[in-house]
């Protein structure tokens, strides 16, 4: 049976002790072709907003297939000062208890350290009428507002001041808006959506976000009782329900496509063979697109993909874009893949302007890159070679992870905490499959 979530020798942490180390290193050696299966965790970016959304109704939540990850422990921080608490039943699963008691307010310490925490806006003025938040940190690629979040708030209803460095939102109650984004921005789909839920009256969003983890929220939100149509569309209609109708749920996390992307491109670089268990195909429809153009030949199965590389990839150009365009969060990944293809590629960034820096620890690894605003230019080698580099964010480090495998000799990443925090075990699945790879924790 379950320990009680309320059981105080019950470990309230839901990660793993070994992935709060910050100072560890991952060491990686040129490795053979990848060869076997990976299991595909659940998505980061859906978790953690479905975290936030059980701010929305009291009682026990039970989400599953939740990835050992660093930012989720983190978010059950955040939400623990706010009033939900967090307990891990199983491995993979969470039980969040939400008794009512609920502080709407966000310290700083916490908010700094995940993007994501912003996504307790929309549920806490939803239902509470007020909340005190700091400016989110996160991942540092350049200048991250919130604007589009805020005017969609006051659309429907809510004041909104700014108090040293916080965002202090107040209504009423919400009322129902037509909020048309002029971007379609993630985390402000998400908030205008959870806010949505108990405002009078009916929103629309228009040219709303439709990435594949706004879409796992939506049904999230749907079995807790709310009331949304054009799920997986650009125009997401929610037709507000009274506060206090909905009810805690069980859902399960999507699984998590920028890991598989990582498995993926893994693959590819080692010339490699796997069966990526849980990855969905029609969540990577343009990614895989390009990747077949590269060479890979992608098999989607019931209950996975598989992949297979050929000896060489070739070079292609990619643009990001929001969904279903290449998702930005690719791009270190492809970029790996280019410096080490046939050809010359060009890799252009369409949202954050200052998402490149980890070219240059690619560079220290013999790759050839140039940039030039949004584009890098990237030539293929048939090798890298091994150095020590640092991770600058979690989609880089991984990708740094990536090309150490075929980095010639050693190749030390550090900034392992950056990895920790969207990766579930990257080194113990790379290694399961073949890749010479291990972390060492710090001396
Ligand atoms: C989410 C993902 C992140 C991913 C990104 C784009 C999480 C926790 N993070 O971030 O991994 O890279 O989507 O797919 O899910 N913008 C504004 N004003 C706003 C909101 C956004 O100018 O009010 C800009 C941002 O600065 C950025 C772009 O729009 O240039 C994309 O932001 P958005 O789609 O909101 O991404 P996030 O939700 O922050």
């Amino acid at each position: 049976m379950s320990p009680s979530p309320l059981d105080p020798s019950h470990p309230r942490d839901p990660l793993s002790p070994d992935r709060r180390t910050s100072d560890a290193v991952v060491v990686v050696h040129r490795s053979g072709p990848l060869q076997g299966e990976v299991v595909v965790p659940g998505a980061k970016n859906s978790v953690l907003k479905l975290m936030a959304a059980t701010l929305l109704a009291d009682g026990e939540h039970h989400l599953t297939n939740v990835p050992d990850i660093a930012d989720v422990s983190i978010m059950s921080d955040l939400l623990a000062a706010i009033g939900v608490t967090t307990t891990s039943p199983a491995p993979g699963e969470l039980l969040m208890v939400n008794t009512g008691d609920i502080t709407p307010v966000a310290p700083y310490e916490l908010v700094e350290r995940i993007r994501a925490s912003i996504n307790v806006l929309g549920p806490l003025l939803g239902r509470f009428g007020r909340v005190r938040l700091s400016l989110p940190g996160g991942d540092d690629f350049g200048s991250r507002p919130i604007d589009m979040h805020l005017s969609g708030l006051e659309a429907m209803g809510a004041t909104i001041t700014l108090d040293h460095g916080d965002v202090v939102a107040t209504a009423d109650r919400l009322h129902g808006a037509d909020v048309t984004f002029e971007f379609p921005s993630v985390g402000a789909t998400e908030n205008i959506l959870t806010a949505a839920v108990h405002a009078k009256g009916t929103t629309v969003i228009d040219n709303a976000a439709r990435e594949p983890e706004i879409s796992d929220l939506c049904r999230m939100l749907v079995s807790m009782g709310a009331d949304i149509e054009g799920i997986g569309t650009s125009r997401l209609v929610v037709h507000g329900v009274e506060p206090g109708t909905l009810r805690a749920t069980r859902h399960d996390t999507v699984p998590d496509r920028i890991q598989a992307a990582t498995y993926l491109a893994a693959a590819a670089v080692t010339g490699g063979e796997l069966f990526l268990r849980g990855a969905r195909a029609d969540h990577m429809d343009m990614l895989l697109r390009r990747f077949t153009d590269m060479g890979l030949e992608l098999v989607p199965q019931h209950d996975g993909l598989s992949v297979y590389a050929p000896e060489r990839l070739r070079a292609i150009d990619v643009a990001t874009l929001p969904y279903p365009g290449i998702a930005t969060d690719y791009k270190p990944l492809i970029v790996t893949m280019l410096a080490v293809a046939d050809g010359v590629g060009i890799v252009t960034e369409n949202l954050y302007p200052g998402r490149f820096r980890y070219v240059e620890e690619l560079c220290r690894l013999g790759a050839d890159i140039r940039t030039d605003g949004h584009h890098a230019v990237v030539r293929g080698r048939a090798a890298l070679s091994g150095a020590p580099v640092r991770a600058p964010d979690i989609r880089a480090g991984a990708a740094l992870v990536v090309a150490g495998l075929v980095a010639e000799g050693t190749t030390t990443i550090s900034g392992v905490h950056h990895i920790d925090r969207g990766y579930d075990d990257l080194v113990g699945r790379l290694a399961a499959v073949g890749a010479s790879i291990e972390r060492r924790p710090p001396r």
